[in-house]
């Protein structure tokens, strides 16, 4: 599978699709536990590791904490709206100062434990494009990367 990213226009919030009924289907809830117990595992050896704890009992926390917001999103029970109430994805990620290179550092993250996951291709894609464009509006710091259109030509 190609897991692309495509680059952040600095301040873009774009539409994304949640993942289709398939991926809950196909890993359930305990297969969806254990993908978030991976993932933090990785994201606390990784470049953007200062940003999550580093203590087990807070990771431990974290993990059990975050996962029923993605359970949910799946289309599983509503654990997290339950727990929390309503969610605001720019509002949560406020505290963090999120580049675009942090955002592809945590989506690696996520395409490492996802390729080890034996369900449809079909499947992964959809949580996949999820994400990927999800994503995009954790990105709360402009790292000053131009794209060609916008050099203005003297
Ligand atoms: C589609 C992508 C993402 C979703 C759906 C998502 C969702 C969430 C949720 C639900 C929380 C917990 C909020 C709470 O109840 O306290 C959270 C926390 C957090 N997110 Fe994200 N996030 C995404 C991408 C990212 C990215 C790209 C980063 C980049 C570094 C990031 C960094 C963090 C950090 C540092 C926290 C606090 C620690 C933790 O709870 O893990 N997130 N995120």
């Amino acid at each position: 599978m190609d897991y692309k990213i495509s680059k952040t226009d600095f301040g873009e919030k774009p539409h994304y699709e949640l993942p289709k009924p398939l991926f809950y289907k196909e890993l359930g809830e305990d297969g969806l536990v254990k993908l978030f117990n991976d993932f933090y595992d990785l994201l606390v050896e990784s470049d953007i590791s200062n940003f999550f704890p580093q203590d087990e009992k807070e990771l431990e926390k974290v993990k059990a904490h975050n996962v029923k917001f993605f359970i949910e999103a799946c289309g599983g029970p509503k654990y997290y709206s339950n727990e929390v109430g309503h969610f605001d994805m720019i509002k949560a990620h406020k505290p963090f100062s999120i580049t675009e290179k942090a955002r592809t550092e945590w989506l690696g993250c996520m395409q490492e434990v996802l390729k080890n996951v034996k369900i449809s291709e079909e499947a992964k894609k959809s949580f996949w494009e999820y994400l990927e464009k999800f994503s995009k509006h954790t990105v709360n710091v402009d790292s000053g990367i131009k794209l060609p259109e916008d050099i203005v030509k003297v």
